[in-house]
């Protein structure tokens, strides 16, 4: 059974970004931003090595990684519980690259790839579903999208 299923994959495309929780030497947690995260096939998610020291250490040291991706206006997502190894080659980091230079050029170095063996991914949703029991995802859309356009630009 595929644990990177269409619908993991259809937040993945549309969100671009997701937080990744490795295990400190120490026991506390390193939650990190990742915005180039991408599915690779059924039972792995990938994601650039760009700017990620802390990341990548306590990978090498501990492969235990949880990936948090949401969808901010439906209120929905996915936890990605799985095993991280960290490569410098290799066709995983020629995906992740490419997809980084279509979209932004040479901009950014991405030195590795983080390759993410999926063991469990559970769906989470926000309480609106779970204490509203007539909640509907298009409302929930509607009303949290009107809440980030009515955001000023600047902050103040
Ligand atoms: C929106 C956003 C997206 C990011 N995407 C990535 C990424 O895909 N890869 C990466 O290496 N760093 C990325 N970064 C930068 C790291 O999250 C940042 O350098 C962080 O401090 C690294 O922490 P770590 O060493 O604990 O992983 C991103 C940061 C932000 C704010």
């Amino acid at each position: 059974m595929a644990l990177v299923d269409a619908a993991l994959r259809a937040i993945i495309a549309t969100q671009k970004l997701s937080y990744a929780a490795t295990v400190n030497p120490d026991g506390t947690p390193n939650l990190s931003p990742k915005g180039s995260i991408e599915a690779w096939d059924d039972r792995h998610v990938i994601c650039a090595d760009i700017a990620s020291p802390a990341t990548v250490r306590n990978l090498r040291a501990n492969p235990a990684i949880e990936i948090n991706v949401l969808d901010p206006f439906s209120r929905r997502g996915y936890r990605i519980r799985g095993r991280g190894t960290v490569k410098d080659a290799g066709p995983e980091l020629e995906a992740v690259k490419g997809a980084l230079t279509r979209r932004f050029g040479d901009l950014y170095p991405v030195t590795g790839v983080v390759v993410v063996e999926v063991t469990a991914v559970r769906a989470v949703v926000s309480p609106s579903y779970m204490f509203d029991p007539g909640a509907e995802e298009s409302a929930i859309r509607r009303e949290w999208m009107g809440i980030y356009k009515a955001r000023p630009v600047e902050a103040d």
